[in-house]
């Protein structure tokens, strides 16, 4: 039975632990008909609540393969919007905030990834010579564009194979929005640092002569995260100095100067992995959002393990932050109460284009 939606003004100023309270009731009343995903790097909060936690690519299975009525995405707007793209059409995607977006993401838009494919056409034939290949922190859009382009999406997990799977049709890759991940996955598999120029869409031609055009194997498009961005190769050296028993795992969103002189590299469900497979007593430095290292280092307390966050600034991703217990808590608590609210919806010809590229990444991983 469906009731008049209830305001977020209600919840906003309860304390955490009644939202608490709150959500565990709603989720008692909603049973089976609901699934909560929740990214790594969400905050505690909520996270506990999840059914599911995992990366972009853990998550974006369960979201092709549940049967819940509801899907509600704790993490970022692109996840929320994979899960409607890849779910049934009568199944619902809900993001508790609609504000929690990526900035990352952001650093992409249609407009200039169209405006690029018309200046690259002017030296190369695109649709011939050029695999758009966009990393799951983009809009729906995005993957659409790379779907009618014969292009694909990646993970941070499987980047390295996407980018394989690209050569294998077309001889050059135009990677966005990350040119970290791009980097350092191209190198990875050999190809020279001159051979992966940074492509700046907002300058003409992408601030590159013709012939570094013609020259490069992967075009890196100029955008990053703002919160990989603060970690430094001196943070390692540092910690090297004072622990040399000590290893280092990073996020490949990190710079390509961090992920060099890391022992390990790779996504966030790799992190908690390789972290949870190591030896008791282990010491551990993580280049990767706070909010998950804080999570690792308290889980693995018990075992002697020291897990050290890689910085000494705050590295929060602001937006994962966003979904707090009290959005949870109002979400679950319409649902119960018949009312859907913050449903993420793609258009459907964006969605039906978007699934090509996605389906192509999830059958190639
Ligand atoms: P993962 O897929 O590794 O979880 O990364 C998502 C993300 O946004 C990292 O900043
Ligand atoms: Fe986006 Fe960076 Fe936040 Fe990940 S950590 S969701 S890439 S802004």
């Amino acid at each position: 039975m469906q009731t008049a939606t209830i305001k977020f003004e209600r919840f906003q100023n309860s304390a955490d632990e009644e939202c608490q309270q709150r959500i565990l009731a709603a989720k008692e009343k909603l049973g089976d008909r609901l699934v909560i995903l929740g990214h790594h790097y969400q905050q505690e909060g909520v996270y506990k609540h999840a059914h599911f936690t995992g990366d972009s690519l853990k998550l974006s299975r369960h979201a092709a393969d549940v049967d819940a009525e509801f899907i509600v995405f704790l993490g970022v707007h692109f996840m929320a919007e994979v899960a409607d793209i890849l779910s049934r059409p009568e199944q619902i995607a809900i993001l508790p905030d609609l504000s929690a977006g990526c900035s990352m993401a952001d650093m992409a838009n249609l407009a200039k990834v169209e405006r690029s494919f018309r200046e690259l056409n002017k030296v190369l034939d695109f649709d011939q010579e050029v695999t758009p290949l966009t990393y799951i922190n983009s809009a729906a859009d995005l993957k659409a564009f790379c779907g009618e382009h014969g292009g694909i999406v990646c993970t941070s997990t499987n980047a390295t194979k996407m980018l394989e799977w690209s050569f294998a049709r077309r001889e050059k890759v135009l990677f966005f929005p990350d040119q970290n991940l791009g980097r350092w996955s191209g190198y990875k598999m050999g190809i020279p640092l001159e051979q992966m120029p940074v492509w700046d869409p907002d300058q003409p031609m992408g601030g590159l002569t013709e012939e570094q055009i013609k020259n490069a194997k992967i075009l890196l498009w100029k955008g990053h995260c703002a919160v990989h961005q603060m970690f430094r190769p001196q943070n390692i050296i540092k910690f090297r100095n004072e622990h040399p028993e000590g290893k280092v795992i990073s996020h490949p969103e990190a710079p390509f100067e961090v992920c060099l002189q890391s022992d390990y590299v790779g996504s966030t469900e790799y992190i908690v992995k390789t972290i949870t497979d190591s030896a008791p007593g282990t010491r551990w430095l993580v280049g990767t959002e706070l909010n998950l290292v804080n999570r690792l280092a308290e889980r693995f307390k018990p075992d002697g393990k020291i897990v050290q966050f890689m910085s000494h600034v705050v590295c929060e991703c602001s937006t994962m932050a966003r979904i707090d217990p009290q959005h949870l808590a109002w979400t679950l608590e319409n649902l119960a109460a018949g009312n859907v609210v913050n449903q993420i919806k793609v258009l459907p010809e964006e969605a039906r284009l978007a699934k090509l590229a996605l389906d192509r990444m999830l059958e190639a991983s």
